[in-house]
């Protein structure tokens, strides 16, 4: 494998769109224009001399040894990812679940703490409240935009604080950088979960974040066809926490599952540019509707967190969501939609509608779910990439509908 030569600039100096296309490309001595997908379990060594120094991590020539522990296309990904978000290293893993479950526990012991803000994707939600306090981790959330509250909340063991912002599904904004400097002084490490601004309109390393996490599986990829997940840090965090973790427990990501996201990297900016435009129309033509009791999208100004997410975030998202008054209302819409799907995934080239009371946020209890304003009238809207003329159009009759 060899490196592009870059004897003028370095990588670090291109913009998001130059990055995105060449960024951690590295070619085979067969020249290929396409990043290669390297379809191998293990390696082969020269020598005995060879696998020694490979095992020791002291060989001059290729590091690989096994792809539990990395893999040449997984790093072409793994690096792509880095140069994006700014961060000294990356490590991918097969969902984004995956990555956000070794992300909390490689950083945590019996007897250390745990803050959250309260409104975070299900999953996430179950490994704070029924997974981690089985083995001594003690946890506890927070209103998300409530600086007051993770002031009051922050405890002596408290050794990280876990944001998700824009949060799923009704795209509640945290301060970042306020919620760092809180944590910092504590001694705790950030994870922000970044995945419904994407690194292209927010860059939590530079707000003062310690680790981000993607579910690789949403804007990433793209196109809904493969699971995939990505830790960034500081290369210290990731020998620290990490490494190890990933090496021994084997939540890695499948070579082929890579080869498609670094595909799918290629149009990330295009794709999430146009896709946010017409998120931001749409959400006009939402709030405009007598149908629509509230709306909820990050750059619109009835947005409770309007402020902050100007100030963190470079553009809206790609998802939007709406408060119709009841889940009848709710059901209505969706069951009059003729172009965007019923679905619970998100981040893909086609729109996606979601009721998060009965699917993505079912497990949670009313009242779990109130308190984060999850409302049954609620719904989450996935843009995608159809034109906005033909889904304002769509969704314009099925707010008619609700
Ligand atoms: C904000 C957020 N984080 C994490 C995940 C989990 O990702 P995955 O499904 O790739 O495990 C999701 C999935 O919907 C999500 O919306």
């Amino acid at each position: 494998m060899s490196q592009p030569t870059t004897p003028i600039e370095s990588q670090d100096q291109w913009e998001d769109a130059t990055r995105l296309i060449r960024g951690g490309l590295a070619r085979s001595p067969y020249g290929e224009t396409s990043e290669a997908l390297f379809l191998t379990q293990s390696f082969v060594y020269d020598t005995a001399e060879d696998a020694d120094a490979r095992f020791a991590g002291t060989s001059n020539g290729p590091q690989f040894v096994y792809s539990r522990y990395a893999n040449p296309t997984t790093q072409m990904f793994e690096d792509k990812l880095a140069l994006l978000e700014g961060a000294e290293t990356c490590r991918t893993t097969a969902s984004g679940m995956a990555a956000i479950s070794t992300a909390l526990t490689g950083l945590v012991q019996a007897g250390d703490h745990i803050l959250s803000g309260r409104a975070l994707f299900g999953s996430c939600r179950w490994i704070l409240d029924k997974h981690l306090p089985r083995f001594g981790v003690e946890t506890s959330s927070v209103d998300g935009p409530d600086l007051a509250a993770w002031r009051a909340a922050i405890r002596p063991n408290t050794k990280v604080v876990f944001i998700e912002t824009p949060a799923n599904p009704l795209l509640e904004i945290t301060d970042i950088a306020e919620v760092a400097k809180i944590a910092h002084e504590a001694g705790a490490k950030v994870i922000v979960d970044n995945v419904f601004a994407t690194a292209l309109y927010q860059k939590p390393l530079t707000l003062g974040a310690d680790i981000v996490v993607y579910s690789a599986t949403k804007h990433i990829d793209g196109g809904g066809r493969v699971l995939g997940g990505a830790i960034l840090c500081k290369q210290a965090v990731m020998d620290e926490a990490y490494k190890d973790f990933l090496r021994h427990t084997g939540p890695a990501l499948s070579p082929f599952n890579a080869w498609v996201m670094l595909k799918g990297m290629e149009t990330l900016e295009l794709r999430v540019a146009r896709a946010t435009q017409t998120a931001a129309a749409l959400a006009d033509v939402v709030a405009d509707h007598r149908a629509a009791k509230r709306v909820f999208y990050p750059h619109h100004k009835d947005h409770p967190q309007y402020a902050v997410a100007q100030k963190q975030m470079s553009a809206g998202s790609t998802l939007l969501a709406f408060d119709l008054g009841s889940q009848e209302a709710a059901f209505n819409f969706l069951n009059a939609l003729q172009i965007v799907d019923i679905s619970n995934n998100l981040g893909d080239s086609k729109s996606l509608a979601t009721h998060p009371t009965t699917t993505t946020h079912r497990s949670m209890s009313e009242e779990e779910r109130l308190a984060v304003g999850v409302t049954p009238g609620c719904v989450r809207l996935s843009v995608g990439l159809e034109g906005l003329k033909d889904l304002s159009r769509d969704i314009g009759r099925a707010l008619d509908a609700a």
